[in-house]
């Protein structure tokens, strides 16, 4: 169970709280919260519990930078010491929906806003953790939200484009043709969207399919690297 500290609880006025849902993580406790404010309002949150609490200062300054410049990430409402507490965002993560509804032009929009607005905060850094488990589908704003931004951190923008190319070949079962046919297209829309040179978005595809094999233990196959090659 979840027992949010005092601090936190006086902080968002909280009257009354209870966890309705704790969500996968590997690093950190993520849970959905219904809470009722001391004025009597109802609200879904979701409280984040850092295993490593000074990531979370650092995590929130991002979020509301991010959310000030116009960028989709759930407002920071507070943080305490390796607690952070956001505006729940409803929908499906994007791992959920993306193969069968690829939504481009959304997730392009998307990511354009993010590294517009990461870049005006500090220019050199990235998203970082492009795992399709950090975005959310919210279909009533129309609008795919970024969660998670403890992985952001100098890098360039055609090395994420390839991690996430990578992840999304590899998402269970892996290098299927519809994954493959879905991937490409994302490549070649999100390199035009963002202006990055797709020789070298490809060459970072295949750069994060090697580290995948060793981290995963899970084999490429010969004719997937030549595919992407020639994408
Ligand atoms: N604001 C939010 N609204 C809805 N779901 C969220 C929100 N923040 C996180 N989640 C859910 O919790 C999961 C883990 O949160 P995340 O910030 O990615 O933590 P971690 O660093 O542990 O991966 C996400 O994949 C998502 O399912
Ligand atoms: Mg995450």
């Amino acid at each position: 169970m979840i027992a949010l500290p005092d601090e936190v609880v006086q902080g968002l006025g909280i009257a009354t709280y209870r966890a309705l849902e704790k969500f996968y993580s590997r690093r950190n406790e993520v849970w959905k919260l219904e809470v009722k404010t001391c004025e009597g309002v109802d609200r879904l949150l979701v409280a984040k519990r850092f295993s490593n609490s000074s990531h979370c200062s650092r995590e929130a300054g991002l979020l509301s930078g991010l959310a000030q410049r116009g960028a989709s990430v759930p407002e920071v409402l507070y943080h305490w010491s390796g607690w952070m507490v956001t505006e729940y965002i409803e929908g499906p993560l994007l791992l959920d929906v993306f193969f069968c509804e690829p939504l481009l032009l959304m997730f392009g929009d998307n990511l354009e806003r993010l590294y517009r607005a990461l870049g005006q905060i500090d220019a050199g850094i990235v998203l970082g953790d492009m795992n399709l488990r950090n975005f959310i589908l919210n279909r009533e704003r129309n609008r795919i939200y970024r969660v998670d931004l403890e992985s952001a951190g100098a890098g360039d923008v055609p090395e994420d484009l390839g991690k996430l190319c990578a992840f999304c070949l590899t998402y269970d079962p892996p290098f299927t043709e519809d994954k493959m046919e879905i991937t490409r297209a994302l490549l070649h829309h999100l390199v035009g969207r963002l202006q990055a040179p797709v020789e070298q978005v490809k060459e970072e595809v295949l750069l994060e399919l090697l580290r995948i094999e060793s981290r995963r233990r899970m084999t490429v196959p010969y004719e997937v690297r030549v595919a992407v090659a020639a994408w």
